[in-house]
């Protein structure tokens, strides 16, 4: 069972009401959006952190000021939470903001406009990891218990926003055409720069070698995980306990190999395989 003291329960999906309420929900579903939004959508524990740091600095040509100045949370905000109101008020234009909602739940002007979506996919074994570390260290989430329950948990949808397959299938089977853009975390992590290259294509940019080389560098696990505006070290401790768990953790691909014992890991694939058949995804 879920502590309801934490989450609300939105079109069946756990939200934490540390960041979500009613409010900020209707504000989502009836925000206005314009044809240069451009959002990045993914599955929690994928590589949002991440894609915060990196689409300011593509989008002003690798200034550093806004991402070691302003909180990662303030420069590019998740649609859904609290202080998407307050942010978007007072953000430069085009506005990017993040968020982890299915593709049915996303404004309603969103589907009409012209908006652009970098859809982010991380291997779900990967995922359930992190995210059990982060259950672990964020008081605002039920405790995990242990690695097993939390995969039984994880794998029944019980968790933030829901089964991880349902959420990679609706935004796999959406009629954005060229409007959406697919890039893998394990791609994000073997080539960086490579994987920069593809982003700036897609927002329209033209950005020089250089200046994908700075991004790239500036956008490094050990260099996000110094940068206080983007390590969650702002955060007090009583909500996010870093002797339990750092949020910046190992940013590597493959660390579900360190936990999962082989009747575990047979028993996720199978059943992932199962609700993935049908779609081109592979899953290894
Ligand atoms: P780990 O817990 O496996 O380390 P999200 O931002 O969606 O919550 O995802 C968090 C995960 O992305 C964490 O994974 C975090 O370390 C990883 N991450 C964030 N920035 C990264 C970077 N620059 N390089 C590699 N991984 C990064």
């Amino acid at each position: 069972m879920n502590d309801d003291r934490k989450y609300l329960v939105y079109h069946g999906l756990l939200l934490p009401k540390e960041t979500h309420n009613e409010d900020s929900l209707m504000y989502a579903a009836e925000l206005q959006i314009r044809d240069d939004d451009i959002f990045v959508l993914t599955y929690p524990k994928s590589g949002t952190t991440w894609m915060q740091e990196i689409l300011p600095l593509l989008l002003n040509g690798g200034d550093l000021t806004p991402v070691e100045t302003i909180p990662n949370w303030d420069r590019v905000p998740w649609l859904e939470e609290t202080r998407a109101a307050l942010v978007l008020k007072n953000q430069t234009l085009p506005r990017a903001m993040v968020s982890h909602l299915p593709y049915n739940l996303m404004p309603r002007t969103f589907f009409t406009s012209k908006a652009k979506v970098i859809y982010i996919t991380r291997n779900p074994k990967d995922v359930v990891v992190s995210s059990f570390y982060f259950h672990k260290m964020a008081s605002f989430l039920d405790d995990p218990g242990t690695f097993d329950e939390f995969l039984d948990k994880f794998l029944s949808g019980q968790v933030l926003f829901g089964k991880w397959t349902d959420h990679v299938k609706s935004w796999r089977n959406t009629d954005l055409g060229d409007r959406i853009l697919y890039i893998n975390y394990e791609d994000l992590v073997k080539d960086l720069t490579g994987a920069l290259c593809k982003i700036s294509q897609f927002l329209g940019r033209k950005h020089t070698p250089e200046i994908l080389q700075k991004v790239a560098m500036h956008c490094s696990f050990s260099n996000m995980k110094n940068n206080s505006m983007s390590n969650y070290s702002l955060v007090p401790q009583d909500i996010m306990d870093r002797s339990k768990s750092s949020f910046m953790r190992k940013g590597i691909v493959g660390d579900w190999k360190n936990h999962f014992s082989p009747e575990q890991e047979e028993k996720f694939t199978t059943i992932l395989k199962e609700e993935m058949k049908g779609t081109s995804f592979k899953l290894d």
